[in-house]
């Protein structure tokens, strides 16, 4: 990647890039330069053979360098810009590792006028407990966080070589703006330093007195881990970012104050709450980090097998959605059973605990929402970050953009890159002020406004997100908002609202809402998840000698295109103990293997099976004869190119699948229809699951890369598809 890689400042942050760039092949040589005070590390630096050169001479150092990182503690990086400004060679790039962003972006701007455009500031989030060259590890940033703080003033090109610099040296690189780096780390990493550090401090005055230490155990040492952490480089971060860290110790000093009192009233139910709360919080935290910290899961399936048994699967993600919005904004205390406990629902429900409304659970599914009226939401401190899911960020465009306050809503690189104009148009002719990239995705920053006006909107797409989106925008608007659908899309919003007693009118494929209602608490019963069911009823369908129950699915008549489509093909499905469960429609849905037939799916079914089509091409590839899709263009712009993606794995799995525009051609065979091998599920859950329930008809095993995902709709997948019967590890 380049020719000499020069580090400022090679400690062990500096240290560990050198020989990450070195392990990586990333360049040809590596120097470093550093103080002559410093000389000892310099040539302890060249002998461990972590860098060939050194000099305490700027000239020489970045002399022919084309990559420049600076490494040095945040508080001298406004003298080392200076030291380097005469030397700044444009066709290099330059990049920090510095651990508040704001100061370092000050810095560039006081020494340089603007920031330079091939400087990109980044942090890389770990450490050690040890400092100096000496503790060095080439795996420091291996799957580890790192966050680049790019500005305007930066230049794509120098943008997107410094991206790739911290990916290889083994970062998973997110980017964000320089005051949320800087608010978020204050709270996440640099609060705990000063509290570990302090507490050290307090015991450690104490423990000449009463020995202390003597009797600490594990949990002190964990505890207290990162009071083992450089005073010097700490001084400087804290000082750096001191703006955001005190308005955190204030609020700390209150937490403090309130278990105090607590404690003083014998309030055990409070302490008892707090408590609970606080270990809940840390699961959702550890969920997450292992989600990202295992960068990468790899489900290896086993070829063959049957499935049988009975099982529910977890709650659906659409309505659990819903009931955290309507919930929130209801008059009163919502009880909600069944919420689906995964990822997608989850940004959901921290969105709505950001702006204000008190949450408790889920726990064993059951979510508990205060709810704060239909204007008690509150302008939240952070942009919302909505991870994976597009329901969350299309329908809470709509609802937000009535609001009095302002909200930026970002996600992954998936949500990133999914089109949102097909909201953000609607919204603006109602009135929104809705911004987002140029190319209509995310982040969107939203200027709440009290002047939406009611639209009537005719849907260029059947889509149940754009129709919900505007349905909660009509709950803001001056008159009468309708939406006008291309087909029947899933009406949960239209059902969970008049249970919730606003009323909604629906007319064929008309919905029209206006401003005057109002929602009221109530209960709510998430039925399990049919888009979930989905896998194990293809599963059961192709895998011989097969027969499983599952139980309490909802059979909404918008989303069973899965259950017509089958039976078209020939599937055995029966549809047992059918009932309602506050206003929606339940099954038991009982299915056992039979030879399916390849069909022309019909083009109305679509929208009504719309997430469903991944796992329908892996029963098409087993079925006998060919299987033709058309009008579900939509599925090109799904998690991912779900054509393109399914296409590409089921080819590699000696399926023949023909893309289409809108579709895909695929000629199933019925017996050794499906080879095994790799594939990629390009981070789309329902891609990984598809390709799980393949193994069962494959003749060798099937390598499924990227199921880290599957946790944002259905992370107790592998558990359930094992206990029925899959192989899957
Ligand atoms: C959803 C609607 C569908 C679906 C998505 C959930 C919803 O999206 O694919 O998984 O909850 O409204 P579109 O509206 O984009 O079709």
């Amino acid at each position: 990647m380049f020719n000499k890689i020069c580090i400022i400042g090679v400690g062990l942050i500096g240290g560990s890039i050198a020989r990450a760039a070195r392990k990586q092949g990333l360049c040809d040589h590596i120097v470093a330069f550093g103080r002559q005070s410093g000389i000892k590390n310099l040539q302890q630096a060249k002998t461990l053979g972590v860098i060939d050169e050194y000099y305490v001479d700027i000239e020489p150092a970045v002399k022919d360098a084309d990559c420049i990182i600076i490494c040095t503690p945040v508080g001298v990086i406004e003298p080392v810009f200076k030291l380097l400004q005469p030397f700044w060679d444009e066709n290099a790039v330059y990049s920090d590792a510095g651990s508040t962003k704001t100061s370092v972006i000050a810095a560039a701007q006081a020494v340089f006028g603007q920031v330079p455009a091939n400087f990109v500031a980044a942090h890389p989030i770990a450490g050690a407990e040890s400092s100096g060259v000496n503790a060095s590890r080439a795996d420091l940033y291996n799957n580890k966080r790192l966050i680049l703080t790019p500005t305007p003033d930066n230049s794509q090109q120098a943008i997107d070589k410094v991206t790739k610099f911290w990916q290889k040296i083994g970062s998973i690189v997110s980017v964000m703006d320089v005051e949320h780096h800087d608010a978020v780390l204050a709270a996440t990493s640099h609060l705990p330093h000063i509290l570990a550090f302090s507490l050290v401090d307090l015991l450690g005055q104490k423990d000449e007195q009463v020995e202390i230490f003597k009797f600490a155990a594990g949990g002190f040492k964990d505890f207290t881990r990162i009071a083992s952490s450089d005073p010097t480089m700490w001084l400087d971060i804290c000082m750096a970012n001191k703006k955001e860290i005190i308005p955190l110790i204030q609020q700390l000093k209150t937490e403090l104050t309130k278990v105090e009192q607590m404690l003083v009233e014998e309030n055990s139910q409070q302490l008892f709450e707090t408590f609970t709360y606080a270990k809940q919080a840390r699961q959702r935290f550890l969920n997450q980090f292992d989600n990202a910290m295992s960068q990468s899961i790899t489900f290896n399936v086993q070829p063959g097998g049957s499935l049988r048994g009975e099982i529910r699967v977890p709650g659906d993600k659409s309505m659990s959605h819903r009931s955290i919005m309507l919930g929130s904004l209801a008059e009163g205390v919502t009880h909600v059973k069944g919420f689906l406990n995964a990822e997608d629902a989850l940004s959901t429900l921290a969105a709505f605990r950001a702006m204000g409304v008190e949450i408790e659970g889920p726990e064993k599914g059951e979510v508990t929402i205060h709810g704060v009226g239909k204007h008690g939401l509150k302008e939240p401190k952070e942009p919302l970050y909505l991870g994976n899911s597009g329901t969350s960020m299309r329908l809470l465009s709509g609802l937000l953009a009535g609001q009095s306050f302002n909200t930026v809503l970002t996600g992954d690189a998936s949500l990133s890159s999914r089109p949102m104009k097909r909201v953000t148009g609607p919204l603006v002719s109602m009135g929104a002020n809705i911004e987002t990239e140029a190319d209509g995705t995310a982040p969107m920053r939203i200027t709440g406004t009290d002047k939406l006006q009611a639209i009537n909107y005719v849907m260029p797409m059947a889509s149940a997100q754009v129709k919900s989106c505007l349905l909660l925008a009509g709950m803001y608007a001056e008159g009468e908002t309708t939406v006008i659908e291309p087909a029947p899309t899933r009406d949960h919003t239209e059902r969970m609202l008049n249970g919730f007693g606003y009323p909604v009118q629906r007319e064929g494929d008309k919905a029209s809402i206006n401003a005057k209602g109002k929602l009221t608490a109530c209960e709510i019963d998430v039925p399990s998840d049919i888009s979930s069911a989905a896998f194990f009823l293809v599963g059961a369908s192709i895998a011989p000698d097969s027969d499983v129950t599952l139980k309490h699915v909802g059979i909404n008549p918008t989303r069973t295109g899965i259950i017509d489509i089958l039976r078209l093909m020939g599937a055995n499905i029966e549809v047992l103990n059918e009932r309602s469960v506050g206003g929606e429609p339940v099954a038991d849905l009982r299915v056992v293997s039979s030879q399916l037939k390849g069909i022309e799916i019909p083009e109305e079914l679509v929208p009504l099976a719309i997430d469903e089509f991944p796992v329908l091409f892996v029963a098409a590839a087993c079925a006998e004869g060919q299987t033709t899709l058309t009008g579900a263009k939509e599925l090109r712009v799904k998690e991912c190119d779900r054509i393109q993606v399914m296409a590409d794995g089921l080819k590699t799995l000696g399926v023949d699948a023909v893309p289409t525009e809108d579709g895909m051609v695929i000629q199933g065979k019925s017996v050794d229809s499906i080879g095994g091998g790799e594939v990629h599920t390009h981070d789309d859950h329902r891609i990984a699951m598809s390709f799980s329930i393949a193994g069962l008809r494959s003749t060798a095993p099937i390598t499924v890369r990227d199921c880290q995902n599957v946790n944002t709709s259905f992370p107790e997948f592998r558990d359930l598809a094992t206990q029925l019967g899959l192989d899957l590890k």
